[in-house]
């Protein structure tokens, strides 16, 4: 650590946290970056990212030689900082409930150091209510009032994964300080992005961020569900979507395919933990997560003889959406137990992800059955198809939710893929 206090403190080096502290050094900030992921801290220190986000690899070189960004493992050092911002993980408890160990945790940490004036931003995305309850524990704890000791605001984080570098300078900044001080100071201290900053209150700054992800989440389950009923009547559901959304000006029904991911599948909860119409979400929760057995339902009625045992597999992808490596809460992995509890032989190929898998020739030869769990650029492409049918086993089954290798069916038979067009696929 250098001896000059830092602008900004941002405790958790994830996926949103590093992006952020790097952005905020290559902006001219001093930045002290937190996290007691010590193989991270490593990668960071040898100016390396640990996972994918595009444009990042040049902006930690960047940084890296600028000195600007430090490091360290100890939550205490964040507190030398003017302004504190935690991107730590807010996962949901399986109790439909927010898990905020992680932030008690920090703020447990940092509670005897903290000094008048300083400025701690919620950047995770949190239940409603959570600001108000952070400032009330500081206030409690420390008798450190928000709004005159110290300065409390939620600031969520909006963006994409892989989108961040252009996001963070476009997306509107949501800032919801408690009092309009805690607000005037988080707004400083973003705009040094381009993005336009936009004032409410903790609690809407909050539904705000939750809500857009419920959103989405909904628009994916009714293709979802829809490719389920279609299933039902023997209907096919890219047809119906295209009848559905043809010249039709209140159209707009999403596209089928695997929906969750470390964001999605569990920020609803953060409704439905004190929700007024209970269930709902739950149920738009397990429609998305029902798809990974509808697909093996599916694929084992039309396969000869019923059984998976002992035929092979093979499933494209498993990063949780397209062309990304982070496979946190993929519903591929989902796919590939319940494969496994069929006692099928499961290989996996993904072009992308940290974890082992085989190459794509490999993964596909003398496979009887193929399913394409993610929507990778890669996959879209006729060289896939073509491997597909020219390695995978004569008769094999295409289980394609995503339409990527331009079938437009869901199950098909590798023969039929000979005579495919490449179609694009609609959703990323
Ligand atoms: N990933 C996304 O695309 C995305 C997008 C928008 C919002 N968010 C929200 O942002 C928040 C962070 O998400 P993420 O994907 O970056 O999570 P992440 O798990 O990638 O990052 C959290 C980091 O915090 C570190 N950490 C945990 N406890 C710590 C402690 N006590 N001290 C120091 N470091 C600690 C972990 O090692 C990890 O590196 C979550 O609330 C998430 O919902 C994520």
């Amino acid at each position: 650590m250098s001896d000059t206090t830092p602008d900004v403190a941002v405790i958790g080096l994830g996926r949103i946290g590093l992006p952020l502290a790097l952005s905020f050094a290559d902006r001219g900030l001093s930045v002290i970056g937190v996290d007691n992921d010590t193989a991270r801290l490593g990668a960071i220190a040898e100016g390396r990212m640990p996972f994918m986000e595009t444009g990042a690899d040049e902006l930690i070189a960047r940084v890296h030689a600028s000195g600007r960004l430090t490091t360290t493992s100890s939550v205490a050092d964040a507190a030398a900082a003017d302004a504190i911002v935690l991107t730590l993980g807010t996962p949901s408890l399986s109790h439909i409930e927010i898990d905020m160990s992680d932030i008690r945790s920090v703020l447990d940490d940092l509670l005897p150091l903290l000094r008048e004036g300083q400025t701690i931003v919620l950047r995770s995305t949190i239940a409603p209510g959570t600001t108000e309850f952070v400032a009330g524990y500081l206030e409690r704890k420390r008798g450190l009032r928000s709004g005159v000791d110290v300065f409390v605001a939620h600031a969520p984080e909006r963006i994409a994964a892989g989108k961040f570098l252009e996001e963070i300078d476009t997306l509107p900044c949501i800032i919801g300080g408690v009092g309009e001080e805690a607000g005037a100071r988080t707004a400083r201290l973003f705009g040094v992005f381009d993005a336009e900053i936009v004032q409410t209150t903790p609690v809407q700054a909050e539904l705000a961020k939750i809500w857009a992800n419920i959103m989405r989440y909904t628009t994916f389950a009714l293709p979802n569900l829809l490719m389920m009923d279609c299933e039902q009547y023997g209907a096919n559901v890219f047809d119906v979507i295209d009848l559905v959304n043809k010249d039709y000006p209140r159209g707009g029904l999403a596209q089928p395919g695997f929906t969750a991911g470390t964001c999605l599948r569990k920020d609803f909860a953060f409704s439905e933990e004190r929700s007024n119409a209970p269930g709902m979400l739950l149920a738009v929760s397990r429609v998305n997560e029902s798809v990974p057995n509808f697909l093996v339902t599916g694929l084992k009625r039309r396969i000869a003889g019923g059984s998976l045992r002992d035929r092979k597999v093979a499933v494209l992808g498993l990063a949780f959406k397209k062309d990304t490596d982070d496979e946190r809460d993929s519903l591929a992995h989902k796919l590939v137990r319940l494969l496994e509890r069929e006692l099928a032989d499961v290989a996996v190929h993904d072009p992308h992800v940290a974890s082992p898998t085989q190459p794509l020739e490999e993964a596909l030869r003398d496979a009887d059955v193929v399913i394409v769990a993610a929507n990778h650029s890669e996959f879209s492409s006729s060289q896939t198809t073509q491997a597909i049918a020219a390695l995978a086993t004569d008769g094999a089954l295409v289980v394609d939710p995503w339409n990527c290798l331009g079938s437009g069916q869901v199950f098909a038979f590798a023969d039929e893929l000979a005579a495919l067009a490449g179609t694009e696929p609609t959703r990323s």
